[in-house]
């Protein structure tokens, strides 16, 4: 089986890479850093200072659906920074007519708002929900346990971790947080004030956790019965990455409001706010608004990326075809390997490993060998895998190979 050794020799460098001791002393200690950096990407792999090469199974958090660089969308990218970088949204932009006119023709949306981030988009769907409610007496959002919205105040107060929230009360009023993939624990929460609930398809923060499709389809029943807004966070899960451009897809329930940033931008920042004709109305000029949010270049490049998409067959066919064969292997990993691992699940690219020792280090096993996964779970048991759609069968074979070794090793000398 291929080993994961690609060096990168055009980009060799003789003086040691002191970036982390640089920005240690500079940057705002808010993430815990990995002892890397990065300064190049093409493909599957990314590129340390020195040229070494990382299989990127982890694609700058779900952002590189098609991997670093991909020709299109750095193609789009020039282009459109050559032609205008931002005009604001004062005016008509191209790109951005462009870009939503796509997403409307390929989900069930009639109205797009774009903002520059994740976080973004669920502060206007909470906006969009207290708007829609004024008239009703409604203003109360129901959100997940588990759950990941972003770090704004209105997105982390949704938040169902309390890690998360911890230090930053007190926290806006409105929010209740259900237990997830239990129908009758939201409706007991529900209130005549409930305006809208906020679910992930798939809870990617804490470790790849689906929903159950009688759950998701059950909520929409009783949210429509109720004159209740369900809003889809598929901010993770967009793109592609499940095997469809959105879960919601695969689920076969069509939300009011859908959430999409990560991937959208082609690894700019850009988010959106995916709603109907009916629901974009309660967003009228002047209520919500954002300079950089819809930035053409961003959405140049998001249009670039989801014609990659359709035109190069990824969905549905080859995420299909690969996340098999991914799949395939975790569960021969997961067979001889029982002692370390509990189980895989998730969806297409989406995937969670859940162990039974530390995720961390087995996360700081698999560094070692230059693959970049994640580790999170409630617990530290999940290692989390997002890599690029366009992921080849010798990356998947490399990427197995090192897994056998990390697991091989678990076993031997546990942690
Ligand atoms: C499901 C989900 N919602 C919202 C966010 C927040 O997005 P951003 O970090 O762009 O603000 C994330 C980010 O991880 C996410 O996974």
């Amino acid at each position: 089986m291929k080993r994961v050794d690609r060096s990168d020799s055009g980009s060799k460098k003789s003086f040691p890479d002191n970036w982390m001791e640089r920005g240690s002393r500079v940057l705002v200690g808010n993430y815990s850093r990995e002892p890397l950096s990065f300064e190049k990407g093409r493909g599957s792999y990314v590129f340390d200072p020195m040229g070494n090469a990382y299989l990127d199974f982890l694609g700058g958090i779900a952002i590189h659906v098609l991997g670093h660089c991909h020709p299109r969308i750095t193609h789009a990218i020039q282009k459109q920074a050559q032609r205008l970088v931002h005009a604001s949204n004062l005016y008509y932009s191209p790109p951005v007519v462009e870009l939503a006119e796509l997403i409307v023709e390929k989900t069930f949306a009639d109205r797009v708002f774009f903002s520059n981030s994740g976080t973004e988009a669920v502060e206007a769907a909470l906006k969009l929900s207290r708007k829609y409610g004024l008239s009703r007496g409604r203003y109360e959002v129901i959100s997940m346990e588990s759950s990941f919205h972003g770090r704004t105040l209105g997105a982390m107060t949704m938040t169902g971790q309390d890690k998360i929230r911890e230090g930053f009360g007190p926290l806006p009023p409105g929010f209740r947080i259900a237990p997830f993939n239990d129908f009758e624990g939201v409706r007991k929460l529900a209130t005549s004030e409930t305006v809208a609930v906020i679910v992930e398809p798939i809870q990617g923060e804490i470790g790849v956790v689906p929903a159950d499709r009688s759950f998701l389809e059950r909520l929409r029943a009783w949210t429509r019965e109720q004159d209740i807004l369900l809003i889809f966070d598929e901010i993770q899960t967009g793109l592609g990455r499940t095997g469809s451009l959105f879960a919601y897809e695969q689920y076969g329930v069509v939300p009011d409001v859908l959430l999409s940033s990560k991937a959208l931008g082609g690894g700019l920042p850009l988010g959106a706010l995916l709603t109907t004709e009916k629901l974009g109305a309660y967003l009228p000029p002047g209520s919500h608004g954002s300079t950089f949010g819809g930035n053409p270049v961003a959405c140049a490049a998001g249009t670039a990326l989801i014609r990659a998409l359709y035109d190069e067959d990824y969905i549905p066919e080859r995420v299909r075809i690969m996340s098999a064969y991914l799949w395939d292997g975790l569960e021969g990993l997961s067979k001889r390997y029982s002692r370390s691992i509990a189980s895989v699940r998730g969806m297409g690219f989406m995937i969670g490993i859940v162990v039974r020792s530390s995720a961390k280090k087995l996360k700081d096993r698999f560094r070692d060998r230059r693959v970049l996964v994640n580790a999170t779970g409630v617990t530290d048991d999940v290692i989390r895998l997002l890599p690029p759609l366009s992921v080849s069968y010798d990356e998947v074979d490399a990427f197995l190979s090192v897994a056998e070794e990390v697991f091989q090793e678990s076993e031997g000398n546990p942690m």
